[in-house]
Protein backbone atom coordinates (compact mmCIF):
# COMPACT_ATOMS: atom_id res chain seq x y z
CA UNK A 1 0.00 0.00 0.00
CA UNK A 2 1.05 3.22 -1.10
CA UNK A 3 2.07 5.88 2.41
CA UNK A 4 -0.83 8.72 3.12
CA UNK A 5 0.04 11.66 1.16
CA UNK A 6 1.77 14.44 2.88
CA UNK A 7 -1.23 17.45 3.98
CA UNK A 8 -0.73 20.47 4.12
CA UNK A 9 -3.10 23.77 5.51
CA UNK A 10 -0.83 26.47 4.98
CA UNK A 11 1.25 28.15 2.14
CA UNK A 12 4.65 28.22 4.06
CA UNK A 13 3.91 24.21 5.05
CA UNK A 14 2.95 23.61 1.12
CA UNK A 15 6.08 25.45 -0.29
CA UNK A 16 8.44 23.67 2.05
CA UNK A 17 7.06 20.40 1.08
CA UNK A 18 6.94 20.95 -2.84
CA UNK A 19 10.39 22.61 -2.52
CA UNK A 20 11.54 19.61 -1.19
CA UNK A 21 9.91 17.53 -3.63
CA UNK A 22 11.79 19.56 -6.27
CA UNK A 23 15.52 18.47 -4.76
CA UNK A 24 14.45 15.00 -6.18
CA UNK A 25 12.60 15.58 -9.16
CA UNK A 26 12.13 17.72 -12.19
CA UNK A 27 8.70 17.67 -12.84
CA UNK A 28 5.62 18.51 -10.56
CA UNK A 29 1.91 18.16 -11.67
CA UNK A 30 -0.95 19.64 -9.79
CA UNK A 31 -4.54 18.63 -9.81
CA UNK A 32 -7.08 21.26 -8.70
CA UNK A 33 -10.25 19.59 -6.69
CA UNK A 34 -12.86 20.85 -4.47
CA UNK A 35 -12.74 17.16 -3.49
CA UNK A 36 -15.53 14.61 -3.57
CA UNK A 37 -13.27 12.72 -5.38
CA UNK A 38 -15.21 9.82 -7.82
CA UNK A 39 -13.28 7.91 -10.57
CA UNK A 40 -12.95 11.16 -12.81
CA UNK A 41 -10.56 12.88 -10.57
CA UNK A 42 -8.69 9.29 -10.45
CA UNK A 43 -8.38 9.95 -14.19
CA UNK A 44 -6.62 13.15 -13.74
CA UNK A 45 -4.34 12.09 -10.94
CA UNK A 46 -3.33 8.85 -13.26
CA UNK A 47 -2.25 11.76 -16.22
CA UNK A 48 -1.19 13.58 -13.29
CA UNK A 49 1.49 10.73 -12.65
CA UNK A 50 2.28 10.19 -16.50
CA UNK A 51 3.03 14.13 -16.81
CA UNK A 52 5.00 14.90 -13.59
CA UNK A 53 7.24 12.67 -11.79
CA UNK A 54 5.63 14.11 -8.11
CA UNK A 55 1.40 14.79 -8.16
CA UNK A 56 0.01 17.63 -5.78
CA UNK A 57 -3.70 17.18 -5.46
CA UNK A 58 -5.40 20.25 -3.93
CA UNK A 59 -8.82 19.71 -2.32
CA UNK A 60 -10.41 23.27 -1.19
CA UNK A 61 -14.32 23.93 -2.03
CA UNK A 62 -13.91 27.70 -3.61
CA UNK A 63 -16.40 30.20 -1.61
CA UNK A 64 -15.87 32.51 -4.24
CA UNK A 65 -16.84 30.76 -7.58
CA UNK A 66 -20.78 29.82 -6.18
CA UNK A 67 -23.86 32.51 -5.86
CA UNK A 68 -25.44 32.65 -2.45
CA UNK A 69 -28.43 30.90 -4.35
CA UNK A 70 -25.96 28.14 -5.06
CA UNK A 71 -24.77 24.67 -3.40
CA UNK A 72 -21.66 26.04 -1.56
CA UNK A 73 -23.09 24.66 2.06
CA UNK A 74 -24.54 21.21 0.22
CA UNK A 75 -21.34 20.71 -1.60
CA UNK A 76 -20.41 17.03 -0.83
CA UNK A 77 -17.27 16.95 1.33
CA UNK A 78 -15.43 13.50 1.91
CA UNK A 79 -12.16 14.09 2.95
CA UNK A 80 -11.72 10.65 4.41
CA UNK A 81 -12.91 8.37 1.17
CA UNK A 82 -10.86 11.20 -0.87
CA UNK A 83 -7.51 10.77 1.26
CA UNK A 84 -7.93 6.78 1.26
CA UNK A 85 -8.37 7.34 -2.69
CA UNK A 86 -5.54 9.94 -3.41
CA UNK A 87 -3.11 7.42 -0.97
CA UNK A 88 -4.05 4.24 -3.00
CA UNK A 89 -2.80 6.66 -6.26
CA UNK A 90 0.58 7.39 -4.29
CA UNK A 91 -0.22 10.89 -4.71
CA UNK A 92 2.56 13.02 -2.85
CA UNK A 93 1.14 15.99 -1.13
CA UNK A 94 -2.80 17.47 -0.34
CA UNK A 95 -2.96 21.24 -0.61
CA UNK A 96 -5.94 21.49 1.39
CA UNK A 97 -5.94 24.74 3.21
CA UNK A 98 -8.51 26.72 5.19
CA UNK A 99 -10.87 29.58 3.80
CA UNK A 100 -9.11 31.88 5.78
CA UNK A 101 -5.07 30.52 4.25
CA UNK A 102 -6.75 31.15 0.95
CA UNK A 103 -8.86 34.24 1.37
CA UNK A 104 -7.04 36.15 4.92
CA UNK A 105 -8.69 39.08 6.52
CA UNK A 106 -8.34 41.98 4.12
CA UNK A 107 -8.24 39.76 0.75
CA UNK A 108 -9.05 42.68 -1.91
CA UNK A 109 -7.43 41.10 -5.11
CA UNK A 110 -9.44 39.43 -8.40
CA UNK A 111 -8.53 37.65 -10.93
CA UNK A 112 -11.39 38.87 -13.80
CA UNK A 113 -10.97 36.60 -16.84
CA UNK A 114 -12.19 37.43 -20.49
CA UNK A 115 -12.11 36.22 -23.31
CA UNK A 116 -13.42 32.14 -23.01
CA UNK A 117 -15.02 33.40 -20.10
CA UNK A 118 -17.31 35.44 -21.86
CA UNK A 119 -18.45 33.32 -24.34
CA UNK A 120 -21.87 33.22 -23.69
CA UNK A 121 -22.27 29.59 -22.23
CA UNK A 122 -21.61 28.80 -18.50
CA UNK A 123 -20.65 32.83 -17.79
CA UNK A 124 -24.39 33.23 -19.02
CA UNK A 125 -25.85 31.97 -16.39
CA UNK A 126 -23.59 31.85 -13.45
CA UNK A 127 -21.81 35.19 -14.25
CA UNK A 128 -20.00 35.05 -10.80
CA UNK A 129 -17.94 31.86 -11.66
CA UNK A 130 -14.94 32.53 -13.88
CA UNK A 131 -13.94 35.49 -11.38
CA UNK A 132 -14.29 33.04 -8.56
CA UNK A 133 -12.29 30.02 -10.49
CA UNK A 134 -9.37 32.40 -11.95
CA UNK A 135 -8.93 33.92 -9.14
CA UNK A 136 -8.30 30.96 -6.95
CA UNK A 137 -6.43 28.72 -9.95
CA UNK A 138 -4.40 31.52 -10.47
CA UNK A 139 -3.67 31.31 -6.31
CA UNK A 140 -3.66 28.13 -6.80
CA UNK A 141 -0.81 27.99 -9.20
CA UNK A 142 1.61 30.97 -7.89
CA UNK A 143 0.75 28.44 -4.43
CA UNK A 144 2.17 25.09 -5.84
CA UNK A 145 4.72 26.46 -8.59
CA UNK A 146 3.67 23.24 -10.66
CA UNK A 147 5.26 22.77 -13.98
CA UNK A 148 2.10 21.38 -15.44
CA UNK A 149 -2.11 20.89 -14.06
CA UNK A 150 -4.32 18.13 -15.35
CA UNK A 151 -8.14 19.75 -15.61
CA UNK A 152 -11.43 17.58 -16.85
CA UNK A 153 -12.72 18.25 -20.22
CA UNK A 154 -15.99 18.04 -18.12
CA UNK A 155 -15.68 21.51 -17.35
CA UNK A 156 -14.70 22.18 -20.84
CA UNK A 157 -14.91 26.33 -20.90
CA UNK A 158 -12.98 26.51 -18.03
CA UNK A 159 -10.61 24.27 -19.52
CA UNK A 160 -10.10 27.13 -21.82
CA UNK A 161 -10.37 29.80 -19.22
CA UNK A 162 -7.35 28.51 -17.16
CA UNK A 163 -5.45 27.63 -20.41
CA UNK A 164 -5.81 31.21 -20.89
CA UNK A 165 -4.80 32.58 -17.68
CA UNK A 166 -1.85 30.21 -17.24
CA UNK A 167 -0.79 31.79 -20.77
CA UNK A 168 -1.96 36.01 -20.04
CA UNK A 169 -0.43 35.76 -16.87
CA UNK A 170 2.79 34.23 -18.18
CA UNK A 171 2.28 31.56 -15.03
CA UNK A 172 4.43 29.15 -16.29
CA UNK A 173 2.25 26.35 -16.02
CA UNK A 174 1.15 23.78 -18.91
CA UNK A 175 -2.37 23.46 -18.47
CA UNK A 176 -3.43 19.51 -19.71
CA UNK A 177 -6.91 18.73 -20.15
CA UNK A 178 -8.19 15.22 -19.62
CA UNK A 179 -10.96 13.18 -20.79
CA UNK A 180 -14.17 12.70 -19.70
CA UNK A 181 -14.71 9.80 -17.31
CA UNK A 182 -18.47 8.40 -17.84
CA UNK A 183 -20.13 5.90 -16.02
CA UNK A 184 -21.31 2.81 -17.92
CA UNK A 185 -24.51 4.72 -19.56
CA UNK A 186 -23.30 7.61 -20.62
CA UNK A 187 -23.58 9.98 -17.62
CA UNK A 188 -20.44 12.32 -16.86
CA UNK A 189 -18.78 11.89 -13.76
CA UNK A 190 -19.20 14.68 -11.36
CA UNK A 191 -19.10 15.20 -7.42
CA UNK A 192 -23.07 16.73 -7.97
CA UNK A 193 -24.50 13.37 -9.68
CA UNK A 194 -25.20 12.15 -5.82
CA UNK A 195 -28.02 15.25 -5.89
CA UNK A 196 -29.81 12.98 -8.46
CA UNK A 197 -32.77 10.85 -6.85
CA UNK A 198 -32.83 6.84 -8.28
CA UNK A 199 -35.68 8.25 -11.59
CA UNK A 200 -33.21 11.63 -12.12
CA UNK A 201 -30.31 9.80 -12.38
CA UNK A 202 -31.75 7.42 -15.24
CA UNK A 203 -33.33 10.45 -17.05
CA UNK A 204 -30.08 12.16 -16.73
CA UNK A 205 -28.06 9.90 -19.52
CA UNK A 206 -30.39 11.98 -21.68
CA UNK A 207 -27.84 14.23 -22.20
CA UNK A 208 -25.25 12.19 -23.39
CA UNK A 209 -27.71 10.61 -25.15
CA UNK A 210 -28.99 13.75 -26.94
CA UNK A 211 -25.64 15.19 -27.39
CA UNK A 212 -24.17 11.96 -29.53
CA UNK A 213 -27.03 11.82 -31.35
CA UNK A 214 -26.82 15.40 -32.28
CA UNK A 215 -23.60 15.41 -33.00
CA UNK A 216 -23.63 12.19 -35.22
CA UNK A 217 -26.10 14.26 -37.48
CA UNK A 218 -23.64 17.07 -38.28
CA UNK A 219 -20.98 14.64 -38.54
CA UNK A 220 -23.23 12.77 -41.16
CA UNK A 221 -24.13 16.34 -42.96
CA UNK A 222 -26.64 17.51 -41.51
CA UNK A 223 -27.57 21.39 -41.68
CA UNK A 224 -26.39 22.81 -37.78
CA UNK A 225 -29.58 24.04 -36.76
CA UNK A 226 -32.22 21.36 -37.30
CA UNK A 227 -29.91 18.70 -35.54
CA UNK A 228 -29.42 20.96 -32.17
CA UNK A 229 -33.17 21.77 -32.32
CA UNK A 230 -33.55 17.74 -32.25
CA UNK A 231 -31.27 17.25 -29.95
CA UNK A 232 -32.87 20.35 -27.41
CA UNK A 233 -36.33 18.96 -27.81
CA UNK A 234 -35.09 15.44 -26.57
CA UNK A 235 -33.49 17.19 -23.62
CA UNK A 236 -36.51 19.18 -22.90
CA UNK A 237 -38.97 16.24 -23.23
CA UNK A 238 -37.12 13.92 -20.64
CA UNK A 239 -38.33 17.50 -18.46
CA UNK A 240 -34.75 18.98 -17.82
CA UNK A 241 -34.85 22.79 -18.18
CA UNK A 242 -32.35 23.55 -20.51
CA UNK A 243 -29.43 26.47 -19.88
CA UNK A 244 -28.04 26.10 -22.90
CA UNK A 245 -27.49 23.20 -25.68
CA UNK A 246 -25.24 24.60 -28.08
CA UNK A 247 -22.15 23.69 -30.87
CA UNK A 248 -19.67 26.03 -31.03
CA UNK A 249 -15.67 26.29 -32.02
CA UNK A 250 -13.91 23.77 -29.73
CA UNK A 251 -11.06 26.12 -29.91
CA UNK A 252 -12.25 29.81 -29.32
CA UNK A 253 -15.78 28.75 -28.21
CA UNK A 254 -16.86 31.42 -30.83
CA UNK A 255 -20.46 30.13 -31.86
CA UNK A 256 -20.43 28.41 -35.61
CA UNK A 257 -23.08 27.98 -38.41
CA UNK A 258 -21.41 25.58 -40.22
CA UNK A 259 -19.31 22.31 -39.29
CA UNK A 260 -16.90 23.67 -41.69
CA UNK A 261 -15.93 26.45 -38.68
CA UNK A 262 -14.68 23.53 -36.50
CA UNK A 263 -13.41 21.51 -34.78
CA UNK A 264 -16.76 21.74 -33.03
CA UNK A 265 -18.03 20.90 -29.68
CA UNK A 266 -21.51 20.23 -28.59
CA UNK A 267 -21.76 22.10 -25.04
CA UNK A 268 -24.42 22.00 -22.53
CA UNK A 269 -25.76 22.59 -18.98
CA UNK A 270 -29.20 21.81 -18.22
CA UNK A 271 -31.06 21.36 -14.63
CA UNK A 272 -32.62 18.36 -13.46
CA UNK A 273 -34.89 19.05 -10.31
CA UNK A 274 -32.72 21.16 -8.33
CA UNK A 275 -29.72 19.76 -10.05
CA UNK A 276 -27.28 21.75 -12.74
CA UNK A 277 -25.55 18.90 -14.83
CA UNK A 278 -22.94 19.88 -17.43
CA UNK A 279 -21.35 18.02 -20.47
CA UNK A 280 -20.04 18.19 -23.58
CA UNK A 281 -18.80 15.74 -26.58
CA UNK A 282 -17.02 16.45 -29.70
CA UNK A 283 -18.70 16.43 -33.17
O1 LIG B 1 -13.33 22.12 -11.39
C1 LIG B 1 -13.25 22.30 -10.17
O2 LIG B 1 -13.34 21.37 -9.34
C2 LIG B 1 -13.02 23.73 -9.65
O3 LIG B 1 -13.68 24.67 -10.43
C3 LIG B 1 -11.53 24.08 -9.48
C4 LIG B 1 -10.82 24.08 -10.83
C5 LIG B 1 -10.85 23.12 -8.52
C6 LIG B 1 -11.39 25.50 -8.90
O4 LIG B 1 -12.00 25.60 -7.65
Amino acid sequence: MSPSPLITRTVPALRRAVDNLRKRTATVALVPTMGALHDGHVSLVRLAKRRGSRVVVSIFVNPTQFAPSEDFGAYPRTWTADIAKLAAEGVDIVWHPGVEAMYPEGFATRIVPEGPALAGLEDRFRPHFFGGVATVVGKLFTQCRPDVAIFGEKDFQQLRVVTQLARDLDLGVKVIGSRTVRERDGLAMSSRNVYLSPEERQTATVLYRAMKDSAGRVRAGEAIRPAMARGAETIAAAGFALDYFEVRNAKTLAPVTSRNDGPLRILVAAKLGTTRLIDNVAV
